[in-house]
């Protein structure tokens, strides 16, 4: 047997592969994907064959995660609940992806996975390998009653560490658990789990990452542009992203009309900094999980806040009222899509095409203020833009484009079933 095992180099993802490789006797391959959580990968080969796997594959998933995951999603603007960007949940599809890949070219039997037995990642994970590849068994040790068992807790882990010769650098375990990527941090589990607990003092602050406080954010405001076309963001133009992008390491693509071209990998690093640094993208939510729980989750998004507020601009302009109209009541079953772990699934491939098609026309560009917390809208202009000032304008004149005229018919057509409804069924009625 073979196995592809999600590896991180942390305590849990050793002890699992280690314990893996004993029960089922199998082959090992290691798997960590790079969606952009900063964390040293560096040795982690070496961990990997140290720790029993025969190989380690790390994938660099972050342009495409970015390319093909983020941006879709934001395109559908996408919320969950009304406030979740959904930053763990659209990982998940592209890992998952990246080790079915993987597993088909290694001939494996299995993938594996670290996700416990009472959260959405496990679901995530399944149901993409169902919907990529049905052959391919999936093994969730902490749904096995034997592994639950034997790991009770962080104690017994680092006794089967210490007796299996698992490398394990100790580090302090945080009273949260934290999923960090491109798009967000989340935090949950320990301390958050009283719904009370307030995550926003001064004591809390140490715990976020990406953002500072609002509180702590420049009293200056900071205006950027963001310049779209079909719906994504290909350039920014502020002062002083130059200084910005060498600090990041992002090298442009190019120039147009005084904006600096950018993948969307590098449209995540500018708009998460200049977020972060604004205290943009904090979010404080009681969701409901797929299995059915509640659960209280603190999210940090700070470039992902600012491409959907933004995004929601350049729309007002370009986007025709009843085409937004379909697309909009779509948003919730298409971020409880995302979010129950169905991105493979042709429903949501369905829906995608629809806001591929919407956003053929979403060019132009859109002005934003960053100012202590808010995206303050701040202008937006389009070649392509349905607004008309001839059409809307209180001056008068134009009557050949809108004549007042019209609206009396038009009124009293629409008031008609109206009239008649109260004739019949209202007080007033006669
Ligand atoms: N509640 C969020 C979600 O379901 C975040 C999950 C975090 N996952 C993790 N393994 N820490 O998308
Ligand atoms: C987990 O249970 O593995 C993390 C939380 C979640 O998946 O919802």
């Amino acid at each position: 047997m073979k196995i592809v095992v999600a590896y991180s180099g942390g305590l849990d993802t050793s002890v699992l592969l280690k314990w893996l490789k004993e029960k089922y006797n199998a082959e090992i391959i290691a798997y960590c994907a790079d969606v952009g959580q900063a964390e040293e990968l560096d040795g982690l080969e070496a961990k990997a064959l140290a720790t029993g796997a025969s190989k380690c594959f790390i994938g660099d998933l972050k342009e495409d995660f970015a390319t093909n995951y983020i941006f879709p999603m934001i395109q559908a603007n996408a919320l969950y609940e009304g406030r979740y960007l959904l930053g763990t949940s659209i990982a998940r599809p592209c890992i998952s992806k990246d080790m079915v890949d993987l597993a088909i070219r290694e001939g494996a039997d299995a993938i594996a996975h670290g996700a416990t037995g009472k959260g959405n990642d496990q679901v995530r994970f399944e149901l993409a390998v169902n919907a990529l590849a049905p052959n391919i068994k999936v093994i969730a040790p902490w749904r096995d009653p034997e592994f639950r068992q034997q790991f009770p807790g962080r104690t017994e882990m680092i006794a089967y560490a210490e007796s299996h010769g698992i490398p394990i650098r100790q580090s302090l375990k945080k009273p949260y658990s934290m999923d960090r990527n491109l798009l967000h941090i989340s935090f949950e589990a320990g301390m958050l789990e009283d719904t009370w607990y307030d995550g926003t003092t001064p004591a809390d602050r140490e715990m976020y990452k990406l953002s500072v406080s609002p509180e702590d954010a420049p009293d200056q405001a900071e205006y950027i542009q963001l310049l779209y076309e079909k719906g994504n963001v290909i350039g920014i133009q502020y002062d002083g992203l130059d200084v910005l992008l060498k600090e990041l390491g992002v090298n442009p693509k190019g120039e147009r009309d005084g904006y600096t071209l950018l993948s969307p990998l590098g449209v995540m690093y500018v708009l998460n900094a200049l977020g972060g640094k604004h205290g943009i993208g904090r979010v404080d939510i009681v969701e409901n999980r797929f299995v059915g729980m509640k659960s209280r989750g603190i999210y940090e998004t700070p470039g992902g806040t600012i491409l959907l507020a933004a995004h929601r601009d350049i729309e007002t302009i370009t986007i025709d009222r009843e085409v937004q109209k379909v697309r909009d009541s779509l948003i919730p079953e298409y971020a409880t899509l995302v979010y129950n772990g169905f991105w493979f699934a042709p429903e949501r491939e369905a829906i995608q095409a629809l806001v591929t098609k919407s956003q053929e026309t979403v060019n132009g560009e859109v002005r934003l203020k960053l100012y202590k917390g808010n995206v303050m809208y701040a202008g937006r202009r389009s070649p392509q833009s349905l607004y008309s000032e001839e059409i809307a304008t209180m001056e008068g004149g134009h009557e050949e484009l809108y004549n007042q005229n019209d609206a009396e018919g038009f009124i009293h057509l629409n008031g008609l079933r109206l009239k008649q409804f109260s004739r019949v069924n209202k007080p007033y009625g006669n």
